[in-house]
């Protein structure tokens, strides 16, 4: 039998560590508008899950006085748990404790879990609150981190890995939310720069905010770094509990499958008067998107950032999707050099993990202009089409209006090894809009014509007749099937349904090089 005191002393050293920096440091993270790391794993899990791993790890620094301030589990709070009843790893760094910031022994406690979670197959979430490298501890905190840089690379597309920025990530920390798959951020609370306010005045002049320069509007709205901006820590754990539930849990397994109530074979009418009549004139894809998938619930990732795309996940007869589309009601849909990144992304993300890939096309072309061409417009497209090209995925299009160019190929083409390509009759499937075209093939007879913009006119109305259809691309097998708009949603989850099993492969190699 263990003697009473052998069990209160363990008692009393889990309150300790429960404690983390101690009830006056907590009370300034709740002033911040900030949850402690065991509040945020407990919002995160299935009540009563979370198994700690590593309670009674101290660091092991002497120097600058830190051999007197030890606290049990250093800086970070690390374990397993459950997110609807499904296995995650967890670390959740202790800003209560010296700032969060990351010694040696904080570091093997994350690649601890990160070991665990490869050899387990189920993600990793990493809750980031933290001042960095522990400053007192030198090339020992940046060497923990090179050892979690490198165990996130090995894990990408083996695990599903998510971040949330729940305060400072600075300097190199950064890295590891960036190597993950999604990363969260809190409107207001999360931070994460390369360096801070005062060192970009010092070295370039810039006056900027810490909001400004890393909030979580920048990373979510302009940079792309983050994913997803969220109003406060709660509706961000819940977020990411959401985004586990389309995911399977590693990249052996399928995507879970869902219940849903609406019927498979629920037909819109509402689709068939969509699309305006004007080829010009812009429409709303999120309500397309809405008509078709399971209850009208499409879960947008990177929603603030080139909002010309679309993607995020969606269900259709249960099965969970990733869709990505083009936003006509956004600088037409056409595709630029954020859209091309973040479109390529996320097709990416989905190979990975076996969720099928619905396209869905309205898209004028490639972006041109100065800005593009010097940008890079080309190298940043060309992942596109290796991302669709390389992907093994089920893939299924649908083109509901425009589709020219390089921007028709890209958008999951049958060239492509697109599996279904759906086309409603409103399609146009062309090298480039009609009036380019005829003002290109018939330029001289134009310009010689005693009423240039009569013959153009005329012009632009053959080239319309023949190619402003989907016709010509379905004689061709380049179209499986034209389909009245209505009947959408029963037809994408027979084609889902067929390829449930589809197996593809790539030719043997190394890895590939993708046009970074
Ligand atoms: C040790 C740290 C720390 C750190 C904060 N603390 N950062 N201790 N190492 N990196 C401690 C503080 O001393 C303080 O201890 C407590 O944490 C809370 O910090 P405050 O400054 O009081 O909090 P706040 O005002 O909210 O400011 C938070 C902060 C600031 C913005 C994060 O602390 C800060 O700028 N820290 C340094 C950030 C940094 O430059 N880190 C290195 C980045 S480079 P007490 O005892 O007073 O409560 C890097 C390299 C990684 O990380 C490279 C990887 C390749």
């Amino acid at each position: 039998m263990v003697e009473a005191n052998r069990i209160s002393e363990l008692r009393e050293l889990q309150r300790q560590a429960e404690q983390g920096g101690g009830p006056q440091r907590v009370e300034q993270q709740h002033k911040r508008g900030k949850l402690t790391a065991r509040e945020r794993i407990d919002a995160l899990l299935d009540p009563g899950s979370f198994s700690e791993l590593d309670q009674f790890v101290l660091h092991r620094c002497t120097d600058f006085g830190l051999a007197e301030q030890q606290y049990l589990g250093d800086s970070v709070v690390t374990g397993f748990g459950k997110v609807d009843g499904r296995l995650v790893y967890v670390f959740s760094q202790d800003f209560t404790v010296f700032g969060g910031s990351l010694s040696e022994v904080h570091a093997n406690k994350i690649c601890k879990v990160m070991d665990l979670s490869m050899k387990n197959g189920a993600p990793l979430i990493g809750l980031n609150d933290s001042g960095g490298a522990r400053i007192q501890e030198g090339v020992l905190s940046l060497a923990g981190y090179a050892e979690i840089f490198l165990r996130n690379t090995l894990a990408s597309g083996v695990i599903p890995q998510v971040s949330a920025i729940l305060g400072p990530s600075a300097g190199g920390a950064c890295y590891s939310p960036a190597l993950t798959d999604f990363v969260f951020m809190v409107n207001g609370t999360s931070h994460m720069f390369i360096t801070g306010p005062a060192v970009v005045k010092a070295v370039t002049h810039e006056d900027v905010s810490f909001d400004q320069l890393g909030g979580a509007q920048t990373h979510a709205g302009i940079s792309g770094v983050a994913h997803f901006a969220e109003p406060d820590e709660q509706t961000c754990l819940q977020d990411i509990r959401r985004l586990l539930g389309f995911l399977p849990s590693n990249n052996m397994d399928d995507p879970p499958l869902g219940v849903s109530l609406d019927p498979a074979d629920r037909t819109d009418p509402e689709l068939d008067v969509l699309i305006p009549d004007s080829p010009n004139q812009p429409y709303d894809m999120l309500e397309v998107i809405g008509r078709i998938v399971d209850d009208g619930d499409l879960f947008e990732v990177h929603k603030e950032f080139a909002q010309n795309m679309i993607v995020g996940f969606a269900r259709l007869g249960g099965r969970p999707v990733g869709v990505v589309a083009q936003q006509p009601k956004v600088l037409a849909g056409v595709i630029d050099i954020n859209a091309s990144d973040k479109a390529a992304r996320f097709v990416r993300f989905c190979d990975c993990f076996n969720v099928p890939l619905v396209t869905i096309a309205d898209v004028p072309g490639f972006m041109p202009g100065l800005d593009q061409e010097q940008g890079g417009i080309i190298r940043h497209g060309a992942k596109m089409i290796y991302a669709y090209s390389e992907a093994t995925v089920p893939k299924i299009s649908l083109i509901t209006r425009k589709a020219y160019g390089g921007a028709y190929i890209v958008m999951s083409s049958k060239a492509l090894r697109g599996d279904i390509n759906l086309a409603w009759p409103t399609a146009e499937i062309a090298v480039m809009g009609p009036d380019g075209a005829a003002n290109i093939l018939f330029r001289r007879e134009i310009e010689s014509s005693p009423d240039p913009e009569a013959t153009l006119q005329e012009k632009v109305q053959q080239y319309r007749d023949k190619f402003a259809n989907p016709y010509v691309a379905a004689a061709h097998g380049l179209l499986d099937d034209v389909i009245q708009p209505r009947y959408t949603r029963p037809k994408l989850i027979a084609a889902l349904e067929m390829l449930k099993d589809k197996r593809d492969t790539l030719p043997p190699k190394k890895h590939g090089n993708i046009p970074l």
